[in-house]
C-alpha cells in the first residue's frame, strides 16, 4: 500500500472524531494535506460549521483551495483536535516532527489542543530514531544554542536549501538539525530541548 493510500484510509478513521462546530488544527505536510482534502469532503457532506487553524502557509493554501474556513491561532483559545503527520515514531511512541519546518506552530497548536492525532504509515515506525531532531532557533541564538546542544551530545547542522542558503521558517528562524546518535532517554532529551523553544 502506498503512503498516500495508507494515510487516506487513516484519515477516514481519524475524521470519525470530528463533530459539528469543531475548531481543528491543521498540521503540515503530505499526511495533513490528504487529511484536509478528506475533511473538506466531510464538511460538505455533513454541512458542518468547522474552522481550521493552519500551522503553515503550505497547509493554509491547501485548505483555502478546498474551501475550509480558516482562523489564526491567536483568534482561538482552544482547539478541539489537531491532525498532523510525523517524521518518525520510535518503539516508545516518541515522535520526531519538523521535517517540513513547521514545528514551532505545530507545537503551539498541540499545546492548545484537547486531542492530537498523528497519522503515519509503517515506514515512519522505527525501533530507534534514525532521523535528526529539528530545533527551531532565532538566528541571534545560533551559536549559543548550538553550543548547549553539543553539551547534550548532539551535532548540529543548520538546515539549508539546495544552493547552500539557510532555510528560514515562517517565523524568521533557522532550524538546527541535531544528530544525537541513538537516543536512550527520549523524555529527558525532550525536556532539555524544549527549553530552547520556550
Ligand atoms: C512539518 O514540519 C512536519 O512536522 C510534518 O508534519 C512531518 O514532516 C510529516 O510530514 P509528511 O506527512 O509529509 O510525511
Amino acid at each position: 500500500m502506498s503512503y498516500d493510500d495508507a494515510i487516506e484510509a487513516l484519515s477516514n478513521d481519524a475524521l470519525k472524531l470530528v463533530k459539528n462546530n469543531f475548531i481543528i488544527g491543521l498540521g503540515s505536510g503530505r499526511a495533513s494535506t490528504l487529511l484536509v482534502e478528506s475533511l473538506a469532503r466531510l464538511i460538505k457532506i455533513k454541512n458542518y460549521d468547522i474552522k481550521g487553524v493552519p500551522t503553515s502557509l503550505q497547509i493554509k493554501q491547501i485548505a483555502e483551495k478546498v474551501g475550509i474556513q480558516l482562523v489564526e491561532a491567536d483568534q482561538v483559545v482552544h482547539i478541539d483536535i489537531v491532525f498532523d503527520g510525523a517524521d518518525q515514531i520510535d518503539s516508545e511512541k516518541y515522535v520526531i516532527k519538523g521535517g517540513g519546518g513547521a514545528l514551532l506552530r505545530e507545537n503551539i497548536l498541540f499545546s492548545l489542543a484537547k486531542k492530537v492525532v498523528v497519522m503515519a504509515d509503517k515506514t515512519k515506525f522505527v525501533k530507534n530514531f534514525t532521523k535528526t531532531v529539528p530545533v527551531e532557533v532565532h538566528p541571534f541564538a545560533r551559536s549559543s544554542v548550538s553550543n548547549e546542544i553539543k553539551k547534550l551530545g548532539g551535532n548540529t547542522d543548520i538546515r539549508s536549501l539546495d544552493r547552500g542558503y539557510p532555510f528560514f521558517t515562517e517565523n524568521g528562524n533557522i532550524i538546527l538539525d541535531c544528530d544525537f546518535g541513538i537516543i536512550k532517554i527520549q523524555n529527558h532529551l525532550h525536556r532539555k530541548l524544549s527549553k530552547f523553544q520556550e
